[in-house]
Formats: C-alpha cells, structure tokens, sequence
C-alpha cells in the first residue's frame, strides 16, 4: 500500500491503515519493532509530524508501544472484558489465562447505610470487606474491592483467598450459587496507590466496574473493581433499536 497524495482522507489516517494492516494482517508479531519514523517518512514520502502524529494515535489506542531510546512496537491484544456473570477465575481461565489473587485487605465492616440499603441489611451489620490484587499468567490486571455480609458467608474472615476463587468458595463452602447481577462500566483515573499496584504511570486511564451479585433474589456481593484500561477493552453484539 502506498499513500495517495491525491486522496481526501488525510495522509496521517492512509499511515493509519498501513500500519494496522501491517499489525493485523502481516505476520508483524508481538513486541516486534516497526520502523523508525524516518524511516517511514521517507518510505511514503511524509514529513516526520505526520508520522509521529499516526504513531502517536495509535500509543494512544494501544495498538504500539515505545520504549524510549529503543523504538516503537506492536503491542498486545487487548483482553475482551466479559460482560457476563463471570468469575475473574473462570474468565482468564477460559481466555487461557493463570489467574492469580493477593490480598490486600480483608476486614469486617459495618455496613453503611448506602451498603446496608443495598444489601437490605440493617446499617451498622458486619460486612467482610475483601480487597485483592488480580493477575494473569502472574501480570496485575485489576484491583477488585468486594462486600459480602457475613451473614451471607461467616467464617469467610479466617480462609485463605490467595489463588483462590470467590464464587467458587463461596459456592462450594456456603451454597452461594450466584444467579444475577448487574453492572456498571465507567471510565476513570487511577489514583497513585493503585497505579502502583497495577504497575501503570499514575492517572492513568482504568475501567471502573460496580457490579451487584444475587442468590436467590438477595444481593450478596457489592463491588468495586479498578481495571487496566491499557489492557482491556468492551465488545458487544449489536441489534437494532426497532
Ligand atoms: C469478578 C467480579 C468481582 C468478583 C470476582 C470474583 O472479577 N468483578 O466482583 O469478586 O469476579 O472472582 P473470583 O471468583 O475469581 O475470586
């Protein structure tokens, strides 16, 4: 493919589409290095600002990566955030994926009255209060804040949870089988304490999930979940309106 100087879509935006192709259809791997921006600008006859300008866009969009000194390169794919009552085990498991967990806090609340109403539980009620660091194949991916009275699960407090799932203990020690829920997705900016959990420059862009799980019609699980915005995107299946 070459650029069309004659052409309406901008020059930076044909760069765009060669590179992409190149990412997605030319057997350009992982962490491989694309060429220099000169050497692309002199290859399709383009000033080193346009260049740097469609390289630019696609850091942005996580296509690319630069390691400063070395180079600009392909960078992974982005993990395809479940939209499902899906486990953080069972979902990086079916995506081939080791996931992984450490505990950052755990604890026993009393409820607030915000997690009281939405628990419909008395404010002031004991509420485990779970925070853990997610991993997969040992990368972190999210931070995930979880409430769960103790009512729904008491004893949870002493067991261990490291590389241990959630749902399944929950299921497989307290009959919780979780059958609903709903969810939330919004974006947002890490906050420098999880920024360095995450391992990402602080303020930089996350997911944000508030997920409410039931059993039974009764809500079990409120949660707050911070992840990698550079790691996962959103896809969904579109019907029409009418
Ligand atoms: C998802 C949800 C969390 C939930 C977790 C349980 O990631 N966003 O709200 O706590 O799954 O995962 P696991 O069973 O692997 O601990």
């Amino acid at each position: 493919m070459t650029i069309d100087p004659m052409s309406p879509v901008p020059k930076y935006s044909q760069l765009r589409e060669i590179l992409l192709d190149w990412i997605e259809d030319s057997g350009l791997a992982v962490d491989d290095a694309i060429p220099s921006e000169r050497e692309l600008g002199v290859r399709y006859g383009l000033s080193r600002m346009t260049v740097r300008q469609t390289i630019d866009h696609l850091v942005a969009e996580g296509k690319l990566y630069r390691v400063p000194g070395k180079g600009t390169f392909v960078a992974r794919p982005k993990i395809e955030m479940s939209l499902r009552l899906a486990s953080f085990t069972e979902d990086m498991r079916a995506r081939g994926f080791v996931p992984g967990s450490r505990d950052l806090a755990r604890r026993v609340d009393p409820a607030s009255g915000h997690l009281a109403r939405l628990f419909g539980v008395q404010p002031g009620a004991p509420v485990h209060h779970i925070e853990r660091l997610r991993t997969a194949d040992g990368e972190p991916m999210a931070i995930e804040r979880s409430n769960i009275p103790v009512a729904v699960a008491p004893g949870l407090a002493g067991r261990p949870l490291a590389g241990r799932s959630l749902y399944e203990l929950l299921e497989e020690e307290y009959g919780v089988l979780l059958d609903s829920g709903e969810q939330t997705i919004e974006a947002g900016l890490c906050d420098p304490a999880d920024a360095r959990l995450l391992g990402l420059p602080p303020g930089s862009a996350v997911l944000l999930l508030q997920r409410r799980s039931f059993a039974a019609g009764a809500c079990v699980e409120v949660a707050i979940s911070t992840y990698r915005a550079d790691r996962y995107q959103l896809r969904s299946t579109l019907e029409p309106l009418r």
